[in-house]
């Protein structure tokens, strides 16, 4: 069953294809979302023998993404009326990342989860991402195969990682090795010409990271949604790293848990202190927001990173494997201190 993007084509028969691939319109939003909870509840029943109440615990991943990034997200429909699978795909700069894709599982072996990613392609290169990258299942021979296909190389395991928080017994401030004090502010709070400058350093900090990296998008789309907030970490005026956290509702965020997709300390000045420092903060934004636990994700490259959330305590609730394809497939350095999830 072959599938075309925004334009009909026809198969050998000379036939309208019974699937096609097209944007995703405003309508959609809801379908979608109903194809993403049910395929991903059919595969999690597979893996696990039972079916999750909820595929991703009451995490959204639809609406905000669609708004941040339109031309990203893709369908594919039967008939031009029922809708049997999606792909989401964004590009934070020079990065693009896929995912989630899903096919409906009565359709699937049917070549629609290609023709959804062939579309994501087409996107990453008409923006110009030079690195494209994809978390999934390492143990799924099916995965591994369909990525690859399109020249992905299976990476290393990135880490979802969670603490409860405890109750009355703040962890102990990380700064006394630090040389001035640092604070913690948050991007909400800042007026909207100091926003823009903000984004400018987040930037530069994301662009020593990898160059071109640029986060900008997920800032934005978090205040301007109020999905969550962006802490930022700072010394006198200078921001020194941030964390974009989601907290639940209609966030990526699971219920009870504030989520920090993504944080990143400047290369050029981090200390391990400060990532400590960071972690008690996003604590004690959890704490004021009446959550249970801290979610945070860990790429197991950033070796420097993942050692110190295991020293404070976090625990694995799940791996995943990363994909890559493209310029500088290997960038990540283990003494950077970042946090990233491609979910
Ligand atoms: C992953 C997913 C999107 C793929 O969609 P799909 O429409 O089934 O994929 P396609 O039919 O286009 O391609 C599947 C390919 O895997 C191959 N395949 C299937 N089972 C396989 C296995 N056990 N081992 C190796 N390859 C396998 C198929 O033969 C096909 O390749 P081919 O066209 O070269 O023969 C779909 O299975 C899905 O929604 N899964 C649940 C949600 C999920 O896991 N999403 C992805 C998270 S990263």
């Amino acid at each position: 069953m072959r599938a075309t993007v925004d334009r009909a084509g026809l198969d050998p028969q000379g036939r309208l294809p019974k699937v096609q691939v097209r944007r995703v319109r405003k309508g959609d939003l809801g379908k979608v979302r109903d194809v993403l909870e049910q395929t991903f509840g059919d595969f999690l029943e597979r893996q696990l023998g039972t079916r999750p109440r909820q595929a991703f615990g009451g995490a959204q991943y639809v609406h905000h993404r669609w708004l941040m990034e339109p031309w990203g997200c893709f369908v594919a429909e039967e008939d031009g009326s029922k809708i049997v699978g999606a792909a989401l795909a964004a590009t934070l700069g020079s990065l693009g990342l896929l995912g989630p894709v899903a096919v409906l599982t009565n359709y699937q072996n049917q070549a629609i989860g290609q023709q959804l990613i062939r579309a994501a392609q087409e996107f990453f290169d008409e923006n110009k991402a030079t690195l494209h990258g994809v978390v999934t299942y390492p143990t799924s021979p099916k995965h591994l195969y369909l990525y690859h296909k399109f020249g992905y190389k299976p990476k290393h395991l990135t880490a979802i990682m969670s603490r409860a928080i405890d109750r009355g017994t703040p962890r102990p401030p990380a700064a006394k090795a630090a040389k001035a004090p640092l604070a913690m502010r948050r991007f909400s709070t800042l007026e909207e010409t100091k926003k823009k400058a903000a984004l400018a350093r987040m930037h530069r900090i994301t662009s020593a990271v990898y160059r071109g990296l640029d986060l900008a998008k997920e800032v934005e789309i978090v205040d301007g949604l109020a999905l969550g907030d962006t802490l930022l970490l700072e010394r006198g005026r200078e921001i020194l790293g941030f964390a974009i956290c989601h907290s639940p509702g209609v966030s990526e965020a699971p219920t009870g848990a504030l989520y920090v997709k993504f944080l990143a300390i400047d290369p050029a000045q981090k200390r391990p202190e400060q990532l400590l420092e960071f972690v008690a903060g996003v604590e004690a934004l959890g704490t004021e927001l009446g959550v249970q636990r801290v979610i945070l994700p860990v790429y197991s490259r950033y070796w420097a990173a993942y050692s110190m959330l295991v020293q404070c305590g976090y625990a694995i609730d799940f791996t995943m494997v990363r994909m890559q394809r493209g310029k500088q497939e290997d960038y990540e350095d283990p003494t950077h201190l970042v946090l990233d999830d491609w979910r």
